[in-house]
């Protein structure tokens, strides 16, 4: 594994994401995922698992100090009045005193980002969260970010081989935040990929692999995939005994002029 650091955390650069991963499922899941190895867990309020998440790690061997926890508060708990309650219901539910990173999940324009960000910080300085951050900022939104001055350590958005997402992520290193790839194998169909499939034959892995592979292989960079299923799980984490040479990132690079973009709600802002 390897590891990114801020604030004197270690962040693994390979997560277990959980979304759409509710009841038994994310039971089963989570629990294989820590015998597997993975250490860093991604949820959120509207993912509604953190319960049974919080039941895997009141169970699990593995000590505190290892793990690394993210939960993000959803765009409708943004409010002074929500912030800080959701964020002590999430702990409530993961049986923690504190989560490792917290996140503001979506931006809400009929709240001041100005009020959200106060709250993140109140969070930090309560010690419900060792780090702060925020996800589907686009760079305007990480302008007023940096202007306000919130040291946020992350920003967690959607970053696969077949997208383009150059100009954000150069602003987000300007803060000194890492990027946290959501959907990192673009639900599946980076495996499809000629470029990847040819690449991944030398390595004897999968094009999901190689797709893996770049990602954790880029500096600052952390990426979550999910799955549900337990061969799947396994292979996702094993990206760690290969490396791809600087011409193999770069053809894998070059896919992002497909600029194929999954998640896009209405309550987006304009991505960059
Ligand atoms: N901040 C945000 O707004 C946001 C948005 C989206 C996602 N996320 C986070 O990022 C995590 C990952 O993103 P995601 O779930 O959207 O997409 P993803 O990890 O790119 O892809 C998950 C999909 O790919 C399949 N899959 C997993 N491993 C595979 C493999 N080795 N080969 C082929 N298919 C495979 C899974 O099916 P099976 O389960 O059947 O294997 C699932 O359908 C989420 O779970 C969540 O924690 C955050």
């Amino acid at each position: 594994m390897d590891y990114i650091k801020r604030e004197g955390n270690w962040i693994p650069k390979l997560g277990f994401g959980t979304f759409n991963l509710t009841g038994r499922d994310v039971l089963g899941a989570l629990e294989f995922a820590l015998d597997v190895g993975y250490r860093h867990i991604d949820t959120a309020q509207m993912y509604e698992n953190e319960d049974e998440i919080g039941k895997v790690l009141a169970k699990t061997s593995v000590s505190r100090d290892r793990l690394f926890i993210t939960t993000k508060v959803w765009w409708t708990n943004l409010s002074k009045k929500d912030f800080l309650p959701s964020v002590e219901d999430s702990l409530r539910k993961l049986k923690q005193d504190y989560v490792d990173l917290l996140l503001i999940h979506w931006p809400n324009k009929d709240i001041p980002l100005e009020e959200s960000l106060e709250q993140l910080e109140k969070a930090k300085l309560k010690g419900y969260a060792k780090l702060i951050g925020v996800s589907n900022f686009n760079v305007e939104l990480l302008e007023r970010v940096e202007k306000f001055g919130t040291p946020i350590a992350c920003n967690q958005f959607e970053y696969h081989a077949l997208l383009n997402q150059d100009k954000l992520i150069q602003k987000t290193r300007s803060l000194s935040a890492f990027v946290t790839a959501y959907s990192p194998i673009a639900r599946g169909q980076v495996g499809d990929e000629e470029v990847l499939k040819k690449i991944s034959l030398r390595y004897r892995v999968s094009a999901t692999q190689v797709a893996l592979r770049w990602l954790v292989q880029q500096e600052d960079v952390v990426a979550i995939p999910k799955s549900r299923q337990l061969v799947r799980i396994k292979q996702n984490f094993d990206v760690f005994n290969f490396s791809l040479t600087e011409e193999e990132m770069q053809q894998i690079s070059a896919l992002r002029q497909k600029n194929l973009r999954l998640i896009d709600p209405e309550f987006a802002p304009s991505w960059d």
